[in-house]
């Protein structure tokens, strides 16, 4: 199983470790990053490593094996982030990296169901202990509920078209792999589409929907965050890297509310609008990976980085 870690040098960079340092790598993944982690943070260190998926806990533990007395394995979504953490010891961090969405073996394997290029069930759990797949999704939310999923975690134009077709065809026969899905949709989606909508397949954003709703994504980020962000010392960095303009706009908004918090009191909304800033800003703009990153990495071409400060 293999991983390419996107923008490595640069992340390393925003997150500015030092020897000692407690951080958390809230998206494991094969462990690329950690690995880097690890290094600056040496031996008096400590890591705490999230990672639903047990495939790639599994393996990450496997890479970083030399490094085992100083990192403490959750098996855990990030939702989990404080009471975790605390949990072990640790009330506080020094830096916290967010390293967004799948890894390569997700869509490598055909089995875990997120690739419409290759067959396999409509799953597209992160963590397979979760209840709801994809399948449930398609055959057995509401129509209406899947017309608001389509449109605000696809940003589908055609939403309410997608969802009534699928569910007169699901009356017949339910969805059960993804290619049959892809298929399905490629019929009966518009051929000629604008902006960049156009080169994708047509079953990509619906496919993205249903991951998003699937594994909670945005909600998670959303309750994440502002754990992570409580359990920073001032000073304390936090780098997220995410993989879709959704995502990147939690971001942004969170930070942007800490950047400039509304006033507490009345008294003090007479002569100031905003309170002092929370949150420092180190990256003015989202930082992507260069072009000669994205031709060896093609996965990497969505990717944006933010980065920021405790104060
Ligand atoms: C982009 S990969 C991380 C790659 C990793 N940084 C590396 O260098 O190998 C994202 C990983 O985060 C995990 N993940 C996604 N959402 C999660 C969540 N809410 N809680 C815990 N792990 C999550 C996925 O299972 C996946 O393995």
């Amino acid at each position: 199983m293999e991983h390419v870690s996107v923008l490595k040098g640069i992340v390393q960079k925003y997150l500015d470790l030092k020897e000692g340092d407690r951080v958390v790598d809230a998206t494991l993944g094969l462990g690329g990053h950690a690995e880097d982690m690890l290094k600056k943070i040496a031996k008096d260190g400590k890591l705490f490593a999230f990672e639903q998926d047990e495939r790639n806990l599994t393996e990450a533990k496997k890479r970083l094996s030399t490094y085992s007395e100083q990192i403490v394995y959750i098996h855990d979504n990030f939702r989990y982030l404080k009471t975790r953490v605390t949990g072990e010891g640790s009330d506080k961090i020094d830096a916290i990296l967010f390293d967004l969405g799948l890894s390569s073996p997700h869509v490598d394997d055909p089995e875990r169901g997120f690739s419409f290029m290759k067959d396999g069930p409509l799953d597209m759990r992160f963590d397979p202990r979760g209840s709801l797949t994809a399948a449930d999704v398609v055959n057995k939310y509401s129509e209406e509920d899947l017309v608001k999923i389509f449109f605000e975690y696809g940003e589908e134009k055609y939403a309410r078209k997608a969802a009534g077709r699928i569910v007169e065809r699901r009356a017949e026969k339910p969805f059960e792999s993804t290619i049959e899905f892809a298929e399905f949709l490629e019929g009966i989606m518009p051929k000629k589409r604008s902006g960049k909508a156009s080169k994708a397949h047509p079953a990509t954003r619906i496919f993205q929907a249903l991951r998003i709703e699937v594994n909670d994504e945005l909600t998670v980020l959303k309750e994440a965050l502002e754990q992570a962000f409580d359990l920073l010392e001032a000073g304390g960095r936090i780098v997220v890297i995410s993989y879709h303009s959704l995502e990147d706009r939690i971001v942004k908004q969170f930070f942007k509310k800490l950047e400039k918090p509304e006033v507490k009191s009345p008294e003090e909304a007479l002569y100031r609008m905003h309170g002092d800033p929370l949150v420092e800003k180190l990256t003015k703009k989202p930082v992507v990976p260069s072009p000669e990153e994205i031709e060896q990495n093609p996965r990497a071409r969505s990717a944006k980085l933010r980065a920021y400060k405790k104060i």
